[in-house]
């Protein structure tokens, strides 16, 4: 079902800003075209792709280049999925790297985004700030995975870079873990943080709560994803969750992202943070668009005048 347009209004409001908007894969991706149609309201939009990023180096000289245009025109770079298969990644990361250094403004950030992919690093970060987050191991070899399952009696098994809850696994048997060696090499593994709570996704943008939902998942299913059949609904955070929320985004220091909670009877613990978040379910369980206050968000780091006053 496609969701019903939220805004009308195309025409630009300022005409003043130039944006670009960039996805490896505009045509199909709804994230890019939602946020592409809020930015339209505030400038000229060009949907970019991550290959019409390149460079100059010179002596004193040292400029981005985008479809070999200076980057310069650009006010804003949106960041929905910077990175694709077309290309090449690595030289993508440091093309945005410069364009941030050349004090374009990005958001996200590619540094930060780098920091939520990586969910080692992640919870180093989280760890280091006192933040309430499942306790993890992360071994190379079958022995200490062994050891690892044999203290925890239950555990979670995630790629150390993966989303979207694929190869997330519930762990209970050590005959899993040849397998898990093998095919991942390292094994980033999770306290199973039980039955008896509830999963939250918070959305946060600008340093606060936009929209939270509680995510059920099916009968027999305990990864809360929705594209794994979880029903969303919408919900309010309390104080704690809402804090822990806001704390884990800026702590990897993103713009906005989406942050998975676990509700515990000792308090919320925060399972992970992504710095490309979807917000088709948010979209569709509560009907609030989170496009539009992340490009209001974004200017606001531009223009202070559009700040929005809450
Ligand atoms: N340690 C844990 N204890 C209990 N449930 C967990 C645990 N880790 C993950 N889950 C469940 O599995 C789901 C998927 O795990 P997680 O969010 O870490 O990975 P992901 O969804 O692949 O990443 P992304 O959200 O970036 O797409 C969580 O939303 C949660 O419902
Ligand atoms: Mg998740």
């Amino acid at each position: 079902m496609e969701p019903r347009r939220i805004h009308k209004e195309m025409e630009p409001l300022s005409g003043s800003l130039r944006i670009g908007v960039l996805s490896a894969y505009p045509a199909e991706d709804w994230h890019a075209q939602r946020i592409a149609e809020a930015a339209r309201r505030h400038g000229i939009v060009e949907l970019l792709q991550p290959t019409d990023f390149g460079a100059e180096v010179a002596p004193t000289l040292c400029r981005v280049s985008v479809q070999g245009r200076p980057s310069e025109r650009f006010d804003l770079f949106l960041t929905p999925r910077a990175l694709g298969d077309s290309g090449d990644p690595d030289v993508q990361i440091e093309l945005y790297r410069l364009l941030s250094e050349s004090g374009a403004r990005v958001v996200n950030e590619v540094q930060a985004l780098l920091l939520a992919i990586d969910k080692l690093r992640t919870s180093v970060l989280l760890s280091r700030a006192g933040l309430p987050s499942p306790r993890v191991f992360v071994v190379q070899n079958l022995q200490e995975a062994e050891a690892v399952l044999a203290k925890l009696g239950r555990m979670v098994a995630k790629p150390l870079y993966g989303s979207l809850g694929r190869g997330v696994e519930l762990v209970t048997q050590p005959q899993s873990l040849p397998r898990l060696i093998e095919s991942q090499g390292a094994l980033y593994l999770q306290e199973y943080l039980g039955e008896v709570r509830r999963d939250l996704r918070a959305f946060v943008i600008g340093g606060h709560v936009e929209a939270a939902i509680v995510r059920r998942p099916p009968p027999g299913e305990f990864r809360a994803n929705l594209r794994f059949g979880a029903l969303g609904d919408p919900t309010e955070l309390d104080r704690a969750a809402a804090e822990l929320a806001v704390r884990a985004v800026r702590i990897l220091g993103l713009d906005y992202g989406g942050v998975d909670l676990v509700e515990l009877d000792s308090g919320p613990q925060v399972i992970e943070v992504n710095g490309t978040p979807g917000f088709r379910g948010i979209y569709e369980a509560t009907g609030r668009d989170m496009a539009t206050p992340i490009v209001e968000h974004a200017i606001s780091l531009i223009s202070p005048k559009m700040r929005k006053t809450r």
